[in-house]
């Protein structure tokens, strides 16, 4: 979709980081935008800014919720062309045998399904209308790595990845003029790792991290506020969609790692962790029971 300008976007997770990001660079292209997230507060704040962006409340994990923006998005801006399925959460970090079945439920009903759900209520839609319009899902460098004690988050960036290749495909068969594009970040200074904030009430808090998970968390927390801006992540979406581009990769190392990937595969060698980062690991925690 070459030119953007008066075209309507729709953001998920568009209270804070990169949603919130996608936002502000979709009006500074004069497009206008659709604001969901279950943060109210967060996308009021960003619909008082502009006259373009529209507030609306939407929980991904539920589908009448979705279905409900969907309505809105029509009604307020009369169609949509950019989709941008982008809320997403990271859960406690711990070994996959130690996640709980909650700690796997959210995540999966907010990364997995949301998408999913998101799909259902707007791809109907956008074929019944036959315009072009593009569809944005925000995967993670976690779809193309198993990194430990993140095991949760990167199996749900894996399916976010295989729904994205079925979903361009679909498309393409069905002769629709809807593109497809997965956004693959590597770290982004934003609040994921505060996803917790929207955990629901009913799962209870989080229980702690502990050990070498809890050593691999704080390493994080220390290194994200260095990350690139989600600026820089957004400006990347919007070039992709312009060039109907399918891989959107803001960190150009995170396209390597497929290729790293498919050598392990190759070579079949078995998965280990870094022998640095098991090393700092063991000295976080100085009991070296990593
Ligand atoms: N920050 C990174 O390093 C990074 C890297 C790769 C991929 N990502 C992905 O980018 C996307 C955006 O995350 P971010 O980094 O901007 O984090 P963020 O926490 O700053 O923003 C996420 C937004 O999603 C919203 N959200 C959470 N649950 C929701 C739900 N059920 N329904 C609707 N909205 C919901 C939150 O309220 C928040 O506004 C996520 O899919 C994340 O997995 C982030």
């Amino acid at each position: 979709m070459k030119n953007l300008a008066g075209r309507t976007g729709v953001v998920t997770g568009a209270a804070s980081g990169i949603g919130r990001a996608l936002v502000l660079r979709m009006v500074a292209e004069d497009m206008r935008v659709v604001a969901a997230d279950v943060d109210e507060e967060g996308i009021e704040a960003l619909a008082a800014e502009s006259s373009d962006v529209a507030a609306v409340h939407c929980d991904v994990t539920d589908p009448s919720s979705c279905e409900r923006l969907a309505e809105a998005a029509w009604e307020r801006f009369g169609g949509v062309h950019v989709l941008c399925n982008n809320a997403g959460v990271i859960g406690r970090f711990a070994p996959v045998w130690d996640q709980d079945p909650d700690d796997w439920r959210w995540l999966f009903s907010v990364n997995v399904l949301g998408v999913a759900n998101m799909l259902r209520a707007f791809v109907p839609r956008l074929l019944s209308e036959g315009e072009p319009a593009h569809i944005v899902n925000t995967a993670s460098e976690a779809a193309f790595t198993a990194r430990v004690f993140v095991g949760v988050y990167h199996a749900s960036k894996h399916a976010v990845l295989a729904i994205s290749e079925t979903l361009a495909q679909e498309l393409e068969e069905q002769g629709a003029p809807i593109r497809v594009s997965v956004l693959c970040p590597g770290g982004v200074n934003t609040r994921v790792l505060d996803a917790a904030r929207n955990r629901p009430d009913e799962l209870g808090p989080e229980r702690a991290t502990t050990g070498a998970a809890a050593a691999l968390r704080a390493r994080y927390d220390r290194q994200l506020p260095g990350a690139m801006a989600p600026e820089d992540v957004a400006a990347a979406v919007l070039d992709g969609v312009r060039q109907d581009r399918f891989y959107v990769f803001s960190h150009p190392e995170v396209a390597n790692l497929a290729a790293v990937r498919a050598e392990a595969v190759a070579n079949d060698t078995y998965p280990r962790v870094d022998p640095r980062l098991s090393a700092a690991l063991r000295r976080d925690t100085g009991d070296g029971s990593h």
